[in-house]
């Protein structure tokens, strides 16, 4: 009998239901529920009540209540303990669209590694993390914590994270379980705000919400977290046809699911179960495993298995499935094995700081360089850093930091001030970052205002360090408004009016739609939210060592009113025609973003050829090779990514006027020219039908290469589908 089989054969119904309850220990960290962070229940873990915790961090706590759990619990079967390590335990890559910016796999691996690593060390054993939600409203704060809006972009980063966190062997010590979240839909929140219904077609559920999901579990994740959200009425977390017949049957799902915060108590507030046994067993028979937090597994499961709500083989079997990922995990064979004080981790600190450097150096994203005024030379007249963030530490890390060392992070006045040692910096705050409350803050700030503008006015060059206070980004962070919070725009407003040549620095987790100012100045570098190295990373792109190399992950609006806008629309029957006024456009504003998908800028420029293909007509199983040459045609070396698109101009369903088949961002010396060869197969001409199964239709595909998803400038070649010939 296996162990897994002999221990249920000899747990009480109390025991089982143990295994299902994961609980919110410590004080520490984010708690993102109702309840408060509580110290370790010791009588509970030794009665069996308890299976896993989150929140708890430091390795010496949690080996004592795994002692607990060892040793002094009948059964003696391992915790689990888990936590968000999303973007870094003690050392911070940049926030996650920030990073996804890079559109570098490699770098995004590495550093899930890093995390994994010190985490590790400090006994966690599973994180909460990749967040793989697509999202395309920035009033949804929690759009800083995924990879943006394109699936393709989403599939990538999944595969990336969940391969970095995990490494090849689950149960080795440095290996850290991943859950894929928020599955799924959690991005298309109604109007942008968290926790709100997405209203969104099965067919949109597919092609843009799943593909990410599917990768992630393809890849192997251990564990995947439903979203606390309904799409069009059905809460996920008690979506049987999702949770198990869709990803455990047909992707193949092996894991376990873990709940979000309360989520399945959660399930009466969405009025699909009267009370916690119906919430309880309408959960576990959708597939849930771990229960977060919401009581409803300890107090509702046995309610719901004497009402006959519930069988006892699945609980059983759900309680199986979590003993077999802590098998997998290496927990029953080596509880203490992460976080052996004796281990050292595979990596050095200095390792991991210069990896997250590399990541935010290769995140900064610079949307406009009028003039080529960056980088700013290091010799010169006097530069005024104006702005409340350049010595905020918060502001660098972002949330979700996981226990970002504080003592650590470089600011942006360090990392400038080390950078340019031989030119003048003078610094003013400007303004509060945030709202404020009362007139003698709102006092305080006039001064503040008007101290920074007199400072800025005796200065050659003025670096505007605005953005988005960490606080109000990321997870209950919806905002109606995306803009500069606080006086920010009315401070860059009146530094812009001075006229002297002007950088906005903005550090944000979103875009943040301020078309006036952005256009106004003489260049804006986003820096999201660059991480533990942010300071040094932004003053080695603005002093010039470095090149900025950040591509936008998500389109940049020109106003709120256009948002939802992606460069993944579907065709009109009324496309725009410019001065035909019955075509697809707004009165008042463009239909076009500022800025588009992919956009960003180095400091040299470069060229694409139109692409070849191996075969003008090709049939699906032989599929395609297309290939293209990229130049840098400017002084200075630099990278680029090359995004590769394609239509299907005639299909039974219309589909997107552009979708992304492939990126690759490649680093070039001046002057050098390179191809890139881009393979594609039956898969990538594959749509779902028109009853959702895939299949390919033959006629004609565009394909198009280019630096980003403006159409204006992409280089198209079209190709022709052949049908399979019939098979008599
Ligand atoms: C709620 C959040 O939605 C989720 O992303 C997070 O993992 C859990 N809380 C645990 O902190």
């Amino acid at each position: 009998m296996s162990r897994i089989s002999e221990l249920l054969a000899a747990m009480t119904l109390e025991e089982k239901i143990g295994q299902l309850v994961m609980v919110s220990l410590g004080a520490e960290t984010i708690v993102t529920g109702p309840k408060a962070a509580q110290e370790p229940s010791v009588a509970d873990v030794r009665a069996g009540r308890v299976g896993s915790a989150l929140n708890l961090v430091g390795r010496d706590r949690i080996h004592a209540l795994q002692k607990v759990a060892i040793e002094e619990s009948r059964l003696k079967i391992p915790l689990l303990f888990g936590l968000d390590v999303v973007h870094g335990y003690f050392t911070n890559a940049p926030a996650p669209l920030g990073e996804t910016a890079a559109f570098r796999p490699d770098l995004w691996e590495k550093t899930a590694r890093l995390a994994a690593e010190e985490a590790c060390d400090d006994g966690i054993h599973l994180t909460f993390a990749p967040m793989l939600d697509c999202a395309r409203d920035p009033r949804w704060g929690r759009i800083v914590e995924g990879p943006g809006e394109d699936p393709t972009v989403g599939r990538a980063f999944a595969r990336a994270k969940v391969r970095g966190f995990q490494g090849d062997d689950p149960a080795s010590p440095w290996s850290l379980a991943a859950t894929a979240k928020h599955f799924a839909a959690y991005g298309a929140a109604t109007a942008g705000r968290d926790y709100a219904s997405a209203e969104i077609s099965e067919r949109t559920l597919h092609e843009v919400y799943l593909p990410a999901f599917e990768a992630a579990v393809k890849t192997g994740c251990l564990a995947i977290m439903p979203a606390f959200s309904d799409i069009a009425g059905r809460p996920v977390t008690g979506d049987r046809r999702l949770l198990t017949e869709l990803v455990r049957e047909r992707w193949g799902f092996e894991g376990i699911y873990v709940s979000d915060y309360d989520a399945i108590g959660e399930l009466v507030a969405h009025g699909v179960a009267a009370d916690m046994a119906e919430a309880a067993a309408l959960a576990l028979k959708a597939g849930m495993d771990l229960d977060m937090e919401s009581r409803a597994y300890p107090d509702g499961l046995k309610v719901a298995l004497d009402r006959g709500l519930v069988s006892l083989e699945l609980i059983d079997a759900t309680v199986a499935r979590v003993l077999c990922v802590k098998e997998r995990l290496g927990l029953f064979d080596a509880p203490f094995g992460r976080g052996d004080p004796n281990r050292p981790a595979p990596s050095t600190r200095l390792d991991r700081r210069a990896i997250v450097r590399e990541a935010a150096i290769a995140s900064l994203t610079l949307l406009s360089n009028r003039d080529g005024l960056l980088p700013l030379a290091s010799t010169g007249g006097r530069v005024a850093v104006i702005g409340p963030f350049a010595e905020d530490t918060a502001q660098m890390i972002g949330p979700w930091c996981g226990l970002g060392d504080q003592d650590e992070i470089v600011t942006i006045r360090q990392g400038l001030t080390a950078a340019f040692p031989t030119r003048e910096l003078v610094f003013a705050r400007g303004c509060a970052p945030d709202y404020v409350e009362d007139d003698a803050d709102e006092e305080k700030d006039t001064a503040l205002i008007a101290e920074a503008v007199a400072l800025a006015a005796t200065a050659e060059v003025i670096v505007l360090v605005l953005g988005e206070p960490a606080e109000l980004s990321g997870e209950a962070a919806s905002r109606a408004d995306p803009t500069l919070t606080g006086r920010q725009a009315e401070l860059a407003d009146r530094v812009l009016a001075l006229g002297r040549p002007t950088v906005i620095l903005m550090t944000c987790g979103r875009p943040l739609i301020e078309t006036d100012l952005l256009e106004r100045a003489d260049a804006t570098l986003v820096a999201w939210y660059p991480g533990s190295e942010g300071g040094h990373a932004i003053a080695d792109v603005l002093a010039g060592s470095r090149a900025p190399a950040g591509r936008l992950p998500v389109s940049w609006p020109i106003a709120i009113g256009q948002i939802p806008v992606f460069f993944g629309e579907r065709p009109s029957g009324r496309p725009y025609v410019p001065g035909e006024h019955f075509t697809t456009q707004y009165l008042d504003i463009p239909n076009a973003p500022l800025f588009p998908f992919g956009h960003g800028l180095s400091y040299t420029t470069f060229e694409i050829e139109p692409p070849i293909v191996s075969a003008a007509t090709f049939r699906a199983a032989e599929g395609l090779r297309l290939s293209t040459r990229v130049r840098n045609a400017g002084e200075r070396a630099g990278s680029t990514t090359v995004y590769l698109f394609a239509r299907d101009v005639v299909a039974s369903t219309s589909r997107p006027l552009l979708e992304l088949k492939r990126f690759e961002t490649l680093e070039l010396a001046s002057g050098e020219t390179r191809e890139i060869v881009f393979a594609l197969g039956a898969g990538d001409f594959e749509l779902l039908g028109p009853d959702l199964a895939p299949c390919c239709e033959p006629g004609r595909f565009d394909l198009s290469v280019g630096f980003s998803a403006d159409r204006a400038g992409l280089k198209t070649i079209s190709v022709e589908l052949r049908a399979d010939p019939v098979v008599a």
